[in-house]
């Protein structure tokens, strides 16, 4: 789900650091797909010191991932430990984690910039396409843009009349200079000249300036912090909002359709991918299946999630009603990833998952697209 190109890390400073390190063992934060990809490029370049893993998601803590010990962040130790942040989302919010515990950047921790994947915006906005045909001469909220502004560069170079765009965590987004990531934004300008004949640069979207690389921030209007459950917009502002991989990881997801109801214009249409799924199997532990976080109560559950990069605990059925009771006439539903639950699973769910019907709640990934009725 993550736009990240092929887990291509930039681990120069971190690497240069263990040349006269007098520490002991290399802890990995974040014991996911990140996590993973990191430690394949340590043990292929041959570093000697032992390496371990430390996640604030307790259920990991006491597992181990690829054969290697997850231990709680407490345990970690500035005097023996070097740590790498492998975590994309909650970055910011592990290095303050890590500062408390007596850990300096760039000197005992270290944060890994991945490299984007410039290709990820257009199957993106051609995922959105698919649904709504064009965006010519709209006004488009998109939701949770993650690390870049690719599909908002794109919706406005496609004809969208304008782009807002909020986000909640900050995840590593840079803007409006985005000079750090710029190989990126030179990558996305020159796929959209080849593909789409649209030129980002020559439509002003992109500027070079004294060395560096900005977007233009009067023609796309990124808001952050900045929640979905209490959007900033008045009322009818938007012909069209959409989202990709964000409202599993709303607390609360009815007031984030309730919100986008309001913000769109009588006639204005949704469009979301959503992937109510147990997202620990994104990463290879054996112990978790795609409908485990289903097993526990909504309490424990939340105090679980919590510690993590929140996703929460709405399953298919749930989302589903939660679109319809804002007053949406859903025009099309998807079914993307569904799974079988065997009555060996089944019996394993919280009981109040199986008053929902097996097949809705087996639903791992769905699209969908609801207008707002014209008619008030
Ligand atoms: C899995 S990422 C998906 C990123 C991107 N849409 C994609 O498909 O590559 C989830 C995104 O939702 C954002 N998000 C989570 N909760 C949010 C909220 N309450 N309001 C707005 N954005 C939120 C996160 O910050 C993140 O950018």
């Amino acid at each position: 789900m993550y736009s990240f190109s092929d887990k291509v890390f930039d681990i120069s400073i971190f690497l240069s650091s263990l040349r006269n390190t007098r520490a002991k063992r290399i802890v990995l934060f974040g014991a996911g797909g990140y996590g993973e990809g990191l430690l394949d490029e340590l043990v292929r370049r041959g570093i000697s010191l032992p390496i371990i893993f430390a996640d604030n998601d307790r259920t990991k803590q006491g597992l181990s991932l690829n054969g290697r010990a997850i231990i709680p962040p407490r345990e970690t130790d500035p005097s023996t430990d070097l740590v790498v942040i492998t975590t994309i989302s909650a970055g910011d919010q592990v290095s303050y984690q890590l500062e408390s515990l007596g850990f300096q950047r760039d000197v005992n921790y270290f944060e890994v910039m991945y490299s984007l994947d410039y290709l990820h915006p257009f199957d993106v906005v051609d995922f959105y396409k698919k649904y709504v045909g064009g965006f010519d001469g709209l006004d488009i909220l998109h939701i949770g843009p993650g690390g870049h502004l690719g599909v908002e560069l794109l919706l406005y170079a496609l004809g969208a009349k304008s782009v807002y765009s909020v986000e909640y965590h900050s995840f590593r987004l840079k803007y409006p200079d985005v000079s750090q990531v710029k190989s990126f934004y030179e990558g996305l300008a020159k796929t959209a000249e080849e593909r789409w004949d649209v030129d980002l640069f020559g439509r002003g979207l992109l500027l070079n300036q004294d060395e560096k690389l900005y977007i233009d921030k009067d023609k796309i209007r990124l808001l952050y912090p900045c929640t979905i459950t209490a959007l900033p917009f008045s009322d009818k502002s938007f012909d069209l909002v959409l989202h990709h991989a964000v409202f599993e990881h709303v607390p609360g997801p009815e007031e984030g359709y309730k919100e986008i109801f309001r913000v769109l214009r009588p006639g204005g249409t949704t469009v979301g991918l959503v992937d109510p799924q147990d997202h620990r199997t994104f990463s290879s532990f054996k112990e978790y299946y795609p409908l485990k976080f289903l097993e526990y109560s909504r309490e424990e559950w939340y105090e679980i999630a919590k510690e993590m990069n929140f996703h929460n605990q709405t399953t298919t059925p749930e989302h589903k009603n939660m679109i319809l009771s804002q007053g949406f006439v859903m025009n099309t539903f998807e079914i993307l990833m569904q799974m079988d639950i065997t009555e060996e699973i089944w019996q394993e769910f919280n009981p109040m998952f199986r008053s929902f019907d097996r097949k809705e709640l087996g639903i791992l990934r769905f699209a969908f697209s609801a207008s707002r009725p014209d008619d008030e």
